[in-house]
């Protein structure tokens, strides 16, 4: 309804009637796929700033300067070309390429993004003056006589004197409102900037309809000042916050690499609440200029530590998408995060899919409680909504944490969200346990973040070892996708056991990458199981992909084995159900696949944390099995179910944390 939409169902522009008629004739074309030439390029030139100047004005280029942290690479600027092309641009200023210093050139085409919100269809005793304060109920929800019930214990951090200080949040969206009363305070114009206008004022454009409140609105999120009489309570009140303005225009991958890739020394956390359209039939991730904006700062951001990027999972529940589709969310470099209503309802917008890490609160159904935050015009807001809500609050969480300790790597901050979120009243039928004892969800990845619990992790945590990256290529065998049945292919991995610098043993993130050619994508189902019997889905069934495209070599990513041992048996199985809206009947291939192991050749936590993680539950009354397994109180006696990599024992009695507990192995 309300998204911003950048080709289809957008205001105005040449390409959108092209778009328009795409769209009637999508049975027949790939819907919408025309592409949008812009007057600008990336280019990658050695030799440094002069001869790049050199270069750009010989074909009669502006030289706007180098693309955020990449090296030799430039953003050059042709005004004599016309802005908004579905033809790609020739004439002279094309026989830029044959120029010998000239490594590589793109003429970037507009990439549509959509901004995560949507529009719709306590009882606490006062901490702070903030009018909304009262209101703001996942802020402090146990203590409420509504439908929430597990905290994200984010009262908890701050008592322990964690609230963001000296940590620096940047949201990537459609500018932030910087002389806002309860942005003000923290903003911070060295984590900002205007990549739509290129200058360094990220304030968002004004229009009838304040289109452009989205930044504004995740900002407050994060780091709205407590106490000032205003509005409301940011998650992080203390941290530094600031904003970049790149959806307020066209978005390339030049622009995405910028944004990814501002001041990566001075910014910690990137939050982003964007993405390709959740239509339920685009496939699409980001492109070589920002997956290497990524790598940049997972390699050198924070000074080697890593840069955090916060992504929203997605919005297209409604139209049956899967997040997997999605190569923000489905990249190992980015925190997925998605959301629960206050009920621990499934809102009708979450997307589910195997790359999930974890969930924080946001709006679910109508009569749910949404979120309550700053809004443009200087104002506050009680309906942000939608899994762009979520993502903010992560980030916010994971400031609490970065001021915990500071010296947490990008992966670090990953194994303590894993370790300390929690199912909690999280409603979902596919919880399962995972061999190394963690709870885990397509909706929610591993549940609820815990503010208290990590920043107690957070604390005493030591740095984990190094990554080893271990690549199984399987056998190249051409397999035929039959209608109505499954195609299995099993991989015995060793986890690279023959090369030290690969080897892998503990995992973290499994990446299947996979070509596949078919009638009818939206039909196709795949699953992965683990040698310990984890069975993660990495597609589901999309009722509105038509595409004939199929997969070319897509990295589908789950985090549902998270801990478990890398070496033995994995199973990948692709299902074709074919619907009745299949218009070809050449059956499907499975080209190839190859498994990629991310984890440590180290066991990554000492012995005491390294106990697996088990759900608790009271012997007498039985009571619910999710109920939290508590950060501190560990008295009385508990049953504890676990499943150890496949052992199957009765009872036994074992020590654990200095107390005599029951065991039960199912
Ligand atoms: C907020 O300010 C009020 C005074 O307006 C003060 O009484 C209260 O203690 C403050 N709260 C915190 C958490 O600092």
């Amino acid at each position: 309804m309300g998204w911003k939409r950048r080709c289809c169902w957008g205001g105005g522009g040449g390409g959108d009637l092209l778009c328009r008629l795409t769209l009637v004739l999508g049975f027949l074309l790939p819907a919408c796929r025309t592409r949008l030439y812009t007057n600008h390029w990336a280019v990658r030139i050695a030799g440094g700033l002069p001869e790049a100047n050199r270069i750009a004005s010989k074909y009669g280029y502006v030289n706007i300067g180098q693309i955020g942290t990449l090296k030799d690479y430039y953003h050059f600027y042709h005004s004599k070309t016309i802005k908004r092309s579905v033809l790609s641009s020739r004439g002279t200023h094309s026989f830029i390429s044959m120029e010998p210093k000239v490594e590589w050139i793109q003429q970037q085409v507009v990439k549509r993004r959509i901004k995560r919100d949507y529009k719709p269809g306590g009882t606490q005793s006062t901490y702070f003056n903030d009018p909304k304060w009262p209101s703001m109920w996942y802020m402090h929800c146990s203590d409420n006589t509504h439908h929430c019930q597990s905290d994200m214990n984010i009262v908890g951090a701050w008592k322990r004197g964690y609230t963001g200080k000296n940590v620096v949040v940047t949201i990537l969206d459609d500018g932030i409102e910087r002389n806002h009363p309860d942005l003000m305070q923290n903003y911070d114009s060295q984590a900002s900037f205007d990549v739509n206008g290129n200058d360094f004022d990220p304030m968002p454009r004004y229009d009838a309809s304040n289109e452009n409140k989205h930044g504004t609105r995740c900002a407050g999120e994060v780091a709205a000042t407590a106490n000032n009489s205003h509005c409301t309570v940011g998650i992080a009140f203390n941290a530094k916050i600031g904003g970049v303005r790149m959806l307020d225009g066209d978005v390339t991958d030049m622009v995405e690499a910028k944004s990814l890739s501002l001041n990566p020394q001075h910014i910690h956390i990137y939050s982003a609440s964007w993405g390709p359209d959740d239509d339920g039939k685009t496939v699409d991730g980001p492109a070589s200029l920002a997956r290497q904006a990524f790598e940049n700062g997972i390699r050198m951001g924070r000074r080697g530590l890593g840069s955090v990027f916060v992504w929203a999972s997605g919005n297209g529940g409604r139209s049956r998408d899967h997040c997997s589709c999605d190569g923000y969310t489905n990249s190992i470099y980015t925190i997925s995060i998605s959301s629960t209503a206050e009920s621990g309802k499934k809102p009708w917008y979450l997307e589910e899919c195997a790359s999930t890490l974890a969930t924080t609160y946001s709006s679910g159904e109508s009569y749910d409680r949404k979120i309550i935050t700053t809004d443009l015009r200087q104002r506050c807001t009680d309906s942000h909504t939608g899994t762009s809500a979520s993502a903010p609050m992560a980030a916010g969480i994971i400031a609490l944490a970065l001021e915990a300790n500071p010296f947490l790597t990008w992966r670090d901050i990953q194994h303590i969200i894993v370790r300390t979120s929690r199912a909690g009243h999280l409603n979902a039928n596919d919880w399962k346990t995972n061999a190394a004892g963690y709870k885990v969800s397509h909706l929610y990845g591993f549940g609820l973040m815990d503010a208290e619990a990590m920043v107690i992790e957070a604390e005493k945590w030591t740095t984990v070892p190094p990554q080893h990256v271990c690549v199984e290529n399987t056998d190249r065998q051409i397999k035929t996708i039959r209608p109505d049945s499954i195609v299995r292919s099993i991989y015995k991995a060793t986890g690279c056991s023959d090369n030290p610098n690969h080897h892998v043993i503990y995992l973290e993130h499994v990446v299947v990458r996979i070509t596949i050619t078919h009638p009818r994508r939206g039909d196709l189902a795949i699953y992965l199981t683990s040698p310990s019997g984890t069975r993660s889905q990495l597609l589901a069934n999309r009722l509105f992909d038509h595409s004939m495209e199929g997969f070319k070599n897509w990295e589908f990513m789950t985090t549902h084995c998270w801990s478990e041992k890398a070496a033995g048996d994995w199973i990948l199985e692709i299902c074709d159900t074919p619907s009745q809206l299949r218009n070809f009947k050449t059956p499907g291939k499975l080209k190839e696949w190859s498994l990629v192991l991310y984890g440590t050749s180290i066991q990554p936590y000492s012995p005491r944390n390294d106990f697996p993680k088990v759900e608790r539950v009271r012997s007498s009354p039985v009571e619910d099995p999710t109920e939290d397994y508590g950060t501190d109180d560990y008295s009385g006696s508990y049953i504890q179910y676990l499943k150890l990599e496949g052992t199957r024992k009765d009872h036994r009695i074992i020590e654990w944390l200095g107390l005599e507990e029951t065991l039960k192995i199912i």
